[in-house]
């Protein structure tokens, strides 16, 4: 079985988890899209990884990754992620492909990030990864490629024309960037080390499937942070959403049999943008156990109610045939969960997110109050190792999203997952 797997919400839902326990059952994992502005947590046998870019399967072994053509790739952060791997004795060579087609995030797309991001008004709160400026930069059709860094007279000419202008820009925000002998040495360099993990990773994925092998699509960040169809332009610069893992992989839409969509219990939201749910007392709650701060950025989340009117629309828009609920045990110590089951704007019912955010900031979360559970899940190992409202909550869930409900996940360790229908 073929296999995408999105966020159903605005990221950090927990997927690195969740690929981790699917990734057993595929041969191969694939991330499509995004860059180094994820960070996907993995906790194996007390052990705690926190990937980027490497796709979680490479924590299984004999499982083979691929970072495909959509993704946007920082060489130093994957040489970075490549050494720690190496450093637990996790062996990457022969088993973790990069396309010769993804797009180099270089320094100044990091600076030109920060820049905008100096900005009072039109901040995003980016990770600053630069990210947005390599997308950009691709869809100028000025970015540099994998396959560029391994020709240094390609890559010297890329990098002269395209600084000539990003100097510009770059002072205009009191920044600096380095010179481009350091960039081009800096950059051969990591070519080279990459070199034998380089390949047309298309192709190669086409062969896999022509033998039968399976395939799990990882999908970053979440369906309200696509370009498309999120909050923009609270949004990331790639499609998150299931079509973006197809066009960042060549693998066709034909070829899927499965939509996973990861959701938690609740809603978090870093950086800015509208979030209707939100609940200073859950953000409380959550932050003084210590939960709810990014992987990446270390910054502290914003949380809220379940939002079943968002997280419809992630059904549809994905696709989604199976959900996996995460962090049901950050509700444990609650007497009363509520759960968005519409959006008002004055006395009209709004059950579909509106994209214009104007619009959006105007509805009010209609909640049904759940019973809370007050009692410790985290040692469940089956559905019916739940108690009986947390059970009743999961169901109402199901219901509201509409799609099967496959995997709830009850802590951080890969045995406090268990798949249920
Ligand atoms: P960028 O992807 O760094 O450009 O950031 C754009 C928006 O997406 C910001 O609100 C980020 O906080 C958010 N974002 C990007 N990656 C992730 C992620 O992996 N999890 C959650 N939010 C993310």
């Amino acid at each position: 079985m073929n296999s995408i797997l999105v966020g159903a919400q605005w990221g950090d839902e927990g997927k690195g988890k969740i690929i981790d326990v699917l990734a057993r059952d595929h041969d191969i994992i694939v991330r499509s899209q995004g860059g180094n502005n994820a960070g996907h947590t993995v906790e194996v046998g007390g052990q705690k990884f926190v990937l980027h870019l490497v796709p979680s399967g490479i924590l299984w072994k004999g499982k083979i990754c691929v970072i495909s053509n959509g993704v946007v790739l920082d060489p130093i952060s994957l040489l970075e992620e490549i050494e720690q791997l190496h450093q637990r004795k996790i062996v990457t060579r022969g088993r973790l492909f990069i396309s010769e087609s993804a797009h180099v995030v270089l320094p100044y797309h990091r600076v030109l990030d920060a820049g905008r991001e100096q900005a009072k008004k039109g901040r995003i709160g980016t990770t600053k990864r630069g990210i947005g400026p390599t997308y950009a930069d691709k869809a100028y059709r000025i970015g540099v490629r994998v396959s560029d860094l391994l020709q240094p007279e390609i890559l010297k000419e890329k990098l002269r024309s395209r600084l000539a202008e990003v100097r510009l820009v770059v002072a205009r925000y009191g920044l600096t960037i380095p010179t481009l002998p350091s960039m081009l040495k800096d950059y051969l360099e990591a070519g080279e080390k990459l070199r034998p993990y380089i390949t047309n990773t298309t192709v190669m994925l086409h062969r896999a499937i022509d033998e039968k092998k399976t395939i799990l699509l990882e999908g970053a960040q979440g369906t309200f942070l696509d370009i498309d169809h999120g909050t923009y332009p609270y949004v990331t610069a790639s499609n998150t959403t299931s079509g973006g893992a197809c066009t960042g992989s060549g693998i066709p839409p034909t070829m899927i049999d499965s939509v996973v969509g990861v959701m938690k219990a609740y809603t978090t939201r870093v950086g800015e943008g509208p979030m209707p749910t939100y609940s200073d007392f859950l953000s409380d709650t959550l932050h003084g156990m210590k939960r709810e701060f990014g992987a990446t950025t270390g910054r502290a989340r914003r949380c809220g109610w379940f939002d079943a009117v968002i997280t419809r629309f992630a059904q549809r828009v994905n696709g989604i045939d199976r959900l996996a609920v995460t962090n049901l045990d950050g509700l444990d110590t609650l007497e009363e969960i509520p759960v968005c089951v519409s959006y008002r704007i004055g006395k009209k019912e709004i059950i579909d997110p509106p994209s214009d955010l104007a619009l959006l900031a105007k509805c009010q979360p209609a909640y049904r109050v759940f019973r809370g559970w007050e009692t410790d899940t985290s040692g469940a190992r089956s559905f019916k190792d739940l108690p009986k409202p947390a059970r009743d909550y999961l169901q109402a869930l199901k219901k509201l999203v509409g799609a099967r409900l496959n995997i709830i996940s009850v802590g951080a360790g890969r045995e406090q997952t268990f798949f249920y229908e």
